[in-house]
């Protein structure tokens, strides 16, 4: 150790540790840097003196700025998970922001969003933001989810893209779930009522709904539930999601559909940075726009307090992206028809999740229509119980 003090305080390389008596080994003192920049920069450019301090990031950097994103005519698709991801983002900070004044209690919540739509400044504003923005990032999922899936952007080596991208759509309409209850009205109270009921036809179902309410029915507690699960817990799982979806997406680049190379479709590539995301940014500001527009035209009323002792209100319906389901869970009113409709939902849910792994043809670069028409099975039957709702219930 003092010898390679000296050697340090000589300007030597430190001399190759000895172990010392006992064979207990001794670090140098002085070790070189891994920094390739260090000290070769003056403090007056700030880009230089960030680049000292962050090196190891470089070589991303680098390589993000090589990122290309391939032009043909169904470039436009590639938008979607972008705007997702702007919409998200809207979520965060509008969320935040009603955070301020949201009281998560069962005597306060439904004041606390009267207070907010009414007293705060500009509350009115960020609540209609928060409603209307979610809305739209799901909407914008599933169009993401469908173009990927046209596409075919799951084949190898993008498996882990589409799982990713299937637990993120899972945490998506968790978080339309957990939020509608809330603002503690009428329609959210018995909405979450039937909704958190459905598990109790399935074996230890019992068990399920109890964990969702809280307790036996759907209380204070379960608002308290619910609260976490919107502010904590989900965005803490979308988040680190997120970041791997978003990693992969980096790592793998954007794919091209099936046989567009070779059949010379491509009409070429523009750089991620700064082409596409200019051109994203335009998406953003125009979806941006949409957003205040809905707000200040279209408000979401708070309706009446959530009185749990008066008879639930006709027509209750959940949000319009649970309507697919709610409807087969009706159509199923037979014996044993809700857990038939479960078991339906759940067995294709895990199929859908499961294509990258079933698709080998895709994987092998080659059209596999039989997977087209099952996305277009899948899509046709949304849209068409999805309607359904509609025609009966309205909005
Ligand atoms: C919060 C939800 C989500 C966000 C913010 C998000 C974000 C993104 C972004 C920014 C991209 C790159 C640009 C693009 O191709 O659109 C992407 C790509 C991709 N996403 Fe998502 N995504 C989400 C959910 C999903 C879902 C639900 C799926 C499907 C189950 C999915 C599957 C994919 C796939 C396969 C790609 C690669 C596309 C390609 O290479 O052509 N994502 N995602």
């Amino acid at each position: 150790m003092a010898e390679n003090n000296e050697n340090a305080l000589a300007g030597k390389a430190p001399a190759k540790p000895k172990p010392a008596s006992g064979g207990v080994y001794k670090p140098p003192v002085e070790r070189q840097s891994s920094n390739p920049l260090k000290a070769c920069c003056t403090t007056a450019d700030i880009g230089e003196w960030f680049a000292e301090r962050f090196y190891v990031v470089l070589p991303i950097i680098d390589y993000l700025k090589k990122k290309e994103v391939p032009k043909h005519r169904l470039s436009f698709w590639y938008y979607f998970g972008g705007l997702a991801l702007f919409f998200f983002m809207i979520q965060v900070v509008s969320g935040l922001l009603l955070l301020q004044y949201y009281k998560p209690t069962e005597a306060d919540a439904y004041a606390s969003f009267v207070f907010i739509q009414k007293e705060v400044s500009f509350g009115w504003l960020i609540r209609q933001v928060h409603a209307w923005s979610a809305n739209l990032m799901i909407m914008m999922v599933f169009v993401h989810l469908f173009s990927t899936f046209f596409m075919k952007s799951y084949r190898k080596p993008r498996e882990l893209m589409w799982l990713s991208g299937s637990v993120l759509f899972v945490l998506c309409l968790g978080f339309g779930f957990t939020g509608y209850l809330l603002p503690w009205n009428e329609i959210a109270y018995f909405a979450t009522q039937v909704g958190t009921e459905v598990p109790k036809v399935m074996p230890g179902g019992d068990l399920v709904v109890n964990l969702l309410r809280g307790g036996e029915a759907v209380t204070g507690e379960t608002l308290t539930r619910m609260f976490s699960l919107h502010v904590v817990m989900l965005p803490g799982l979308l988040l680190l999601m997120l970041a791997a979806h978003l990693m992969l997406v980096q790592i793998h680049g954007t794919s091209t559909p099936i046989g567009y190379k070779e059949r010379g479709l491509v009409k070429g590539y523009e750089k991620f940075f700064p082409t596409f995301m200019a051109k994203d940014a335009i998406g953003w500001m125009l979806g941006f726009g949409l957003i205040i527009y809905l707000s200040w035209v279209y408000p979401g009323e708070i309706g009446l307090k959530a009185d749990p002792l008066s008879p639930a209100p006709m027509g209750i319906k959940p949000e319009w992206y649970f309507w697919a389901q709610f409807l087969l869970l009706k159509d199923f009113s037979f014996p044993n028809g809700e857990f038939i409709a479960i078991i339906l939902v759940t067995a294709g849910a895990v199929f859908w999740a499961l294509i990258p792994f079933l698709d080998h043809r895709a994987s092998r670069e080659e059209k596999s229509p039989i997977f087209t028409i099952i996305g277009l099975l899948y899509l046709a039957g949304l849209l068409i119980n999805t309607y359904r709702v509609f025609a009966v219930y309205g909005f």
